[in-house]
């Protein structure tokens, strides 16, 4: 599409009104940013920030292509406490010297939630987490949790958690997302499969909610394990050109940090408890490289989890001990076992009833030393629980 001159103050003009009614009290408070077309969108998308700070993304208005009206907000609530968040931390700031105070996470205790992320994640306050590690479902690969009309809504959806990831965890830590680009198989002969590549658009969605881009490891199975010969067979038969396609043998595990202008020293400095960072250190032989060769994980529960030990790596190269690892799509509670071993704390929260069932065993079975975790059903989940 071209665009018109002027449609960029059009679009201001549009997200301004729906300021005035709806964030009423806020209005001083709220900076436009640039308002940019979006091609795969087909709409304007005007960020919101709050007016002291251009770097913090609070929201989001979206404009329809030919400049009519509002077509989704970020929602009120959120735009709301972001300014509040921001302004308290302004003051607060004022108050307390940072440099000196040291960082205490929320003492929030080892939890697991039958509920949706987008919604559970909202009732915790920031510096829940210290860690997210998660793989979320991989688009509609598998038909056992397909349920998105299409790639677009996908990512929406995918978007949404990683916002709510990110107001969780702490100051300069990590989000780490294993997935990978997937098959989507051909529906008839007169048809090609075609391998949907997720990890590219997940550097964007990460980007956009506030995380940078930190590392790419290269998670590669073992010969034959879990692999997907059936991709390489016609180019097997034929070796003609063109009809090449290698069989895909690894998965990306996506490093990002939280967006901050402090390093990562910084983070070393302020952690309250010394002891915990000396305790924690890796020791002996670790990863050198960013391709960890790891044996795929398989569950007669569940269709798509990642095993123990990459959990285990991930957990201990990013984490401290007694730092809290989010999950927010738990599944079969790996990651929460994973943490357990390495005495960190976690959050878990799986949708699916049968999955929630299943880590609630697992974790029960495997926490030797009794430690507290609690088992929750979120509130709109209460109704239909078997
Ligand atoms: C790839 S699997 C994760 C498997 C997990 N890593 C394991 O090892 O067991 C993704 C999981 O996310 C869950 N899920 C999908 N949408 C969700 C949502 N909105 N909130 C919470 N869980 C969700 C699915 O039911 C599925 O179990």
């Amino acid at each position: 599409m071209r665009v018109k001159e002027g449609s960029t103050k059009k679009a201001k003009q549009i997200a301004l009104k729906w300021i005035d009614s709806n964030l009423k009290g806020y209005k001083t408070k709220i900076k436009l940013g640039l308002p940019e077309y979006d091609d795969r969108l087909k709409n304007w998308r005007i960020p919101l920030f709050p007016i002291q700070d251009k770097t913090l993304l609070i929201g989001e208005i979206k404009v329809d292509y030919n400049l009519k009206g509002i077509v989704e907000t970020t929602e009120l609530k959120l735009v709301r406490s972001r300014i509040d968040k921001n302004n308290n931390s302004r003051s607060t700031q004022k108050l307390k010297s940072p440099s000196k105070s040291k960082f205490y996470p929320a003492p929030i205790s080892n939890k697991v939630i039958l509920g949706d992320s987008a919604k559970v994640l909202e009732d915790f306050p920031p510096d829940t987490a210290q860690l997210v590690f998660t793989s979320p479902p991989y688009y509609n690969a598998k038909p056992e949790y397909s349920e998105y009309v299409d790639y677009v809504e996908y990512l929406d959806f995918i978007k949404k958690i990683f916002k709510r990831c990110h107001s969780v965890l702490s100051e300069g830590r990590f989000m780490v997302v294993n997935i990978s680009p997937v098959l989507i198989r051909r529906t008839s002969r007169k048809t090609s499969s075609r391998r949907v590549p997720i990890p590219f658009d997940y550097h964007r969605l990460l980007v956009e909610v506030g995380f940078e881009f930190i590392d790419d490891i290269i998670w590669q199975k073992p010969e034959g394990a879990g692999w997907n010969v059936g991709r390489g067979r016609r180019f097997k038969a034929d070796r003609k050109p063109l009809q090449y396609k290698p069989v895909p043998v690894t998965e990306y595990v996506l490093v990002y940090r939280k967006k901050t202008d402090k390093l990562i020293d910084w983070n070393l400095r302020k952690h309250h408890n010394l002891d915990l960072i000396e305790e924690s250190k890796i020791l002996g032989e670790y990863d050198v490289t960013n391709i960890w060769k790891i044996h795929p994980g398989h569950s007669k529960i569940h269709p798509a989890i990642f095993p123990e030990a990459l959990a285990e790596k991930v957990i201990r190269y990013y984490s401290f001990k007694d730092d809290l690892v989010l999950d927010p799509f738990g599944g079969t509670g790996t990651t929460a076992i994973s943490a357990l071993n390495l005495n960190r704390r976690f959050l878990m929260v799986e949708n699916e009833q049968k999955y929630y069932n299943y880590m609630k065993e697992r974790l029960i079975k495997a926490n030797e030393e009794n430690l507290r975790i609690d088992f929750d059903i979120h509130e709109e989940f209460n109704n239909h629980v078997e």
